[in-house]
């Protein structure tokens, strides 16, 4: 089958024709000021009742009355409880950090597991700190080097000064600069055209955009025009800057190299950074309520999403009712598939409700996840397709939908993708997928009932 593709049929790469698992879920699609969940919406089907328990927690993280508390998404396996922590980090929004990671994650031979859930706690709390600064700002038309004989003698020749000129709304400023920040300002790629700002104080330099005066219709360049700035070059700017604790850590972990050669030979013969420690996180965390209190930093405590959260043991469990204790903490989304099972790592503790002990099964609040209906599975396989950009025929559909059912959900989504090669390589129009394809693809993979059926009429694999 050699089809030829018109060149203007060829589509960039949008964001339609990725096919992440969840790829189809863009919120939780709740409807109006009391936030009710309709049948579908956001690209979810059903599950209202969680979708609604999960809004309220949204609304909690938004009004910052959610921080120290855990929630818990406890449901079977292919319930959307993965789908609904993302939705919830949909709606909050990019400026709260919101931080996924699986319980499994945190065991690794080179850091310690409290280390490792310690630095996705502070990963997501965020810090927007605003600061009003002394700034030159404006427009470059003017970006000279002046260069003299090195002093030292030698050849070459060093830059002794950098001229600049700024332009914005109310003037323009001609500035004679410290030869550090040409370092600054070609570390940014600033050219003439620019618009930027430097702090008075420290020197540092930020590229805002390219001035709007250069905004041409054909500039294929991803590039963001910034109109001239108003008022005079010299003056007062509010600079609001998203961080997270996190962030803070690596920042002030990292050796702190000066500009001159010695201390750049250290850090190309250090290149690892040093540790974060217990005690450096707590100097940060001074800093940072001092800056609270000072009004100058507004601290946004996010979301720390741990699924599977049965892959934890007792120690880790312990270290998150500590965390959560602290006052510096986020909200905690906890996912598990689990009935009633031995905690990781105690088998001789007698069975626990989602594999969590009890002291901190009593601090969550559980919100359940129900099966689906089959309506409803029809429709999740339907959304999915679409996302995926796949046509099913009626029969297909309908097969797909009740292997949903009857095995589950994730093993019907998941025949998805190969049934619809199966369909490209019959050469069908249009690649429509068949019944067919579908019977074939659930006859050349297994799901895991059909398989361990399989493993005991086999007595195994090792003989
Ligand atoms: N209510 C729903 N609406 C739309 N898609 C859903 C819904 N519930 C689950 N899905 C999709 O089904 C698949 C399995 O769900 P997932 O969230 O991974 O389940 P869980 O984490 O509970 O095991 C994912 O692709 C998910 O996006
Ligand atoms: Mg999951």
């Amino acid at each position: 089958m050699a089809a030829t593709v018109p060149v203007s049929e060829v589509k960039s790469n949008t964001r339609e024709s990725r096919t992440a698992a969840h790829s189809h879920i863009k919120g939780l699609g709740l409807k109006g000021p009391d936030g009710r969940a309709d049948t579908s919406g956001g690209g979810f089907v059903g599950q209202a009742a969680a979708r609604e328990a999960c809004g309220l927690v949204v609304d909690l993280v938004k009004a910052k009355k959610m921080s120290g508390r855990a929630v818990l998404l406890a449901g079977g396996p292919g319930t959307g409880k993965t789908a609904l922590a993302l939705a919830v980090s949909q709606e909050l929004g990019t400026k709260v950090p919101f931080c996924p990671i699986v319980g499994s994650e945190i065991y690794s031979a080179e850091v310690k597991k409290t280390e490792a859930l310690m630095e996705n706690f502070r990963r997501a709390i965020g810090l927007r700190v605003k600061e009003t600064k002394e700034v030159y700002e404006g427009e470059v038309t003017e970006l000279t080097p002046e260069e003299a004989e090195n002093p030292l003698g030698g050849y070459g020749r060093t830059i002794s000064h950098l001229l600049i000129t700024l332009k914005s709304a109310r003037g323009t400023k001609k500035l004679r600069l410290d030869p550090s920040i040409y370092e600054a300002i070609q570390k940014e790629r600033v050219r003439l055209g620019d618009v930027i700002y430097i702090e008075a104080n420290t020197g540092a330099v930020k590229r805002v955009g390219r001035s709007d005066a250069y905004a041409t219709e054909f500039d294929l360049e991803a590039e963001e025009y910034v109109p001239i700035p108003k008022g005079d070059v010299h003056k007062k700017k509010e600079i609001v800057q998203d961080v997270t604790l996190h962030d803070l850590d690596v920042a002030n972990a990292r050796p702190q190299g000066g500009q001159d050669i010695m201390s750049m030979m250290g850090q190309l013969m250090k290149p690892k950074k040093t540790e974060i420690t217990e005690k450096l996180r707590l100097e940060i965390n001074k800093v940072v309520s001092k800056y609270i209190d000072q009004g100058v930093a507004d601290l946004v405590p996010g979301v720390l999403f741990i699924d599977e959260v049965h892959m934890l043991d007792l120690e880790a469990f312990t270290f998150l009712n500590r965390a959560l204790e602290s006052p510096l903490s986020p909200l905690v989304i906890l996912a598990s598939n689990r009935g009633l099972t031995h905690i990781r790592g105690a088998p001789n503790l007698p069975p626990s409700a989602h594999g969590i002990p009890s002291d901190l099964l009593a601090r969550l609040l559980i919100i359940p996840t129900h099966p689906y209906t089959p309506a409803e599975i029809k429709s999740i396989v339907s959304t999915r397709s679409r996302t995926e950009g796949l046509q099913l025929a009626p029969a297909a559909l309908d097969k797909i939908s009740s292997l949903g059912e009857k095995v589950s959900l994730r093993y019907g989504l998941q025949l998805l993708a190969p049934a619809s090669i199966l369909a490209k390589v019959a050469g069908r129009q249009g690649g429509v997928i068949e019944v067919g394809d579908v019977e074939e693809c659930e006859g050349l993979f297994l799901d895991a009932g059909r398989s361990a059926k399989n493993l005991a009429s086999t007595e195994g694999f090792i003989a």
